[in-house]
């Protein structure tokens, strides 16, 4: 897809090509990327230059990265509806991140809870890039001028910092950036580990058993929901101290786009096995094609690099625009 002219509102969004997509992926963000590809003018990202920041292997990530735009595009996302980019391929990214690191103080980046978290988890290799994640994020962001930013409620800190830095940035120079508002869907927003539902589905969780991969076959998704941690109560609601059977709630209201409360009074009074039952077939029936289709398009490796190269250009000529005014307004020069 290239840019319209239509004055469209821009989203953009991206995930990080470390590994497969799982439940809380698709529900918490791919599944409303599809949804906005109507009616708006979208660009969704493949990160790979913030995949980066933790340890990884340099052929890993170039197959990730096939993996995950193959991914999107078996969750519905049509390349001629929406433009897949690969952040690595279009020039702005980290320059912008450059220029917003110099009016970001370092105080607001040490108090982001996902970099205290991943300097947690990687306590060995704690590098400047993973402090400075947020600010390549803004950058993502605000080189497109986006107006909705479609995530999980995990990167609502994100989302704050970026509208920050844009401010921080308009009140400096002048007026330049659209303060990006973040689009967090009503249920779905934060999908849970199923081994330890206290902590969200994530791919790098020790327990395996706890993640759901969108490409799982419907035997392992069974498997993985028939054991996820439920409690001795027996009773289908939700509740704070009821977090796994809360969990499987969210995960079947959000999948067959209903209510919490008709899952809960449907179940009222029938045992976890029925209930866990009923949620494998929901989750195999929506994820079953998703990895079909994600079979059929894998092996095709033309198929995802010209999705990947014309999404990068049109988000290149975007991002070009952007920066020519950035450069201008901060005072580098420019030779004719
Ligand atoms: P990433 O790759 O971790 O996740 C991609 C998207 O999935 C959402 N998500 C979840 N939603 C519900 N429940 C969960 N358990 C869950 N886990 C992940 C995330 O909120 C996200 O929307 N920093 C970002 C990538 C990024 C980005 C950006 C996002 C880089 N630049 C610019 C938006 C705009 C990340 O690590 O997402």
């Amino acid at each position: 897809m290239s840019e319209n002219r239509d004055n469209q509102k821009v989203v953009l969004t991206c995930a990080q090509p470390t590994g497969k997509l799982h439940l809380g992926n698709y529900l918490g963000a791919v599944q409303n990327w599809v949804k906005m590809c109507d009616g708006h003018e979208c660009y969704y990202g493949v990160v790979d230059m913030h995949a980066i920041t933790i340890p990884y292997v340099p052929a890993d990530l170039r197959k990730n990265v096939y993996e995950c735009a193959a991914q999107y595009m078996a969750c519905g996302l049509d390349p001629d509806k929406c433009n897949l980019f690969l952040q690595s391929s279009v020039a702005g990214h980290a320059e912008l991140a450059w220029i917003l690191g110099c009016i970001c103080p370092i105080g607001q980046l040490e108090r982001m809870t996902q970099y205290k978290d991943k300097a947690r988890k990687h306590a060995d290799a704690i590098n400047s890039g993973l402090l400075y994640y947020p600010v390549l994020m803004a950058a993502d962001i605000l080189i497109y001028n986006a107006d909705l930013v479609p995530v999980g409620e995990d990167q609502k800190q994100h989302l704050e910092i970026t509208r920050d830095l844009a401010q921080k940035f308009n009140n400096t120079y002048s007026p330049t950036f659209t303060l990006p508002e973040p689009f967090i869907p009503k249920s779905g927003a934060r999908i849970m580990s199923l081994q330890s539902p206290e902590s969200k589905m994530s791919k790098s969780d020790p327990n395996q058993n706890g993640t759901l991969y969108i490409t799982d076959k419907p035997d392992v998704l069974s498997k993985k929901i028939m054991s996820a941690v439920t409690d001795s109560e027996g009773s289908v609601r939700r509740s704070p101290d009821k977090p796994g059977v809360s969990n499987l709630i969210n995960i079947m209201a959000a999948l067959a786009e209903r209510s919490p409360e008709s899952v809960e009074k449907e179940f009222d009074g029938r045992g976890y096995g029925d209930f866990k039952k009923a949620v494998a077939e929901v989750v195999i029936e929506k994820l079953s094609p998703v990895r079909e289709r994600y079979e059929a398009i894998i092996p095709d490796k033309t198929l995802i690099e010209s999705a990947l190269k014309r999404g990068s250009e049109a988000a290149q000529r975007r991002a070009s625009r952007t920066m020519a005014k950035v450069y201008r307004k901060v005072g580098f020069m420019k030779f004719e």
